[in-house]
């Protein structure tokens, strides 16, 4: 292949598709959060005013990614992490054909860390995702949100959101009961 034919095909890559921007590629405002140094890990989110429950609090912003690419850069985030005091992954599930790769600075939604006892939930709301108020949050309150991990990988995660519910580890809800078998059995063997 000669060098023009290599440029010409190049030059045909598809150009990059963000969600949540405007039509200038700015993001919005989101004057219900803030960030700040978090006792969970390294940078979170938090309340800049009370938001009420059921507020959008803010939306998670990102490039729309196709699963392939979402599983290499995870693999990336996940290997970076390890060597960085960084967080690990900042891919948001959209569909199933469809993740957001979230990894942009100007996408604060990135710094919501996990909690046992979380003050908002994820939702999709028509094609966008959202962090959504699970109840009244006053002002300065971390904003927390359950990442929805399931059991396989939970020794990977442990959970320091510090609640008094906390499960130890970054696992779903729905399988909160048969990690707490887990724990119990290992302990049970070790013993
Ligand atoms: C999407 S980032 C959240 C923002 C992160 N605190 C930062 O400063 O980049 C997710 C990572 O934050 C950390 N994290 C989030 N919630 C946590 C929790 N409850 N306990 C321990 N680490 C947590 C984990 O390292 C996780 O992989
Ligand atoms: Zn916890």
């Amino acid at each position: 292949m000669g060098k023009d034919s290599k440029s010409k095909k190049s030059s045909k890559k598809k150009a990059p598709k963000y969600i949540g921007l405007d039509k200038k590629g700015n993001p919005p405002e989101f004057p219900y959060v803030r960030t700040s140094t978090s006792a969970i890990h390294n940078n979170g989110l938090f309340a800049a005013q009370d938001i009420p429950e059921e507020e959008y609090v803010i939306q998670y912003l990102g490039e729309l990614i196709k699963k392939k690419t979402a599983t290499a850069r995870a693999n990336d985030q996940h290997d970076r992490s390890l060597v960085e005091d960084v967080g690990a992954v900042y891919i948001f599930e959209l569909d199933d054909k469809t993740d957001i790769d979230g990894n942009f600075e100007w996408n604060i939604a990135r710094l919501a860390n996990h909690s046992c006892s979380p003050n908002c939930e994820a939702q999709n709301v028509d094609g966008e995702i959202w962090l959504v108020a699970l109840r009244d949050i006053k002002e300065g309150e971390e904003i927390t949100f359950d990442y929805g991990y399931a059991l396989e990988h939970w020794k990977d995660h442990p959970c320091l959101c510090g609640s008094d519910n906390c499960v130890g580890h970054i696992v779903r809800k729905e399988d909160w009961d048969k990690l707490k078998k887990l724990k119990k059995r290992q302990k049970k063997k070790r013993a």
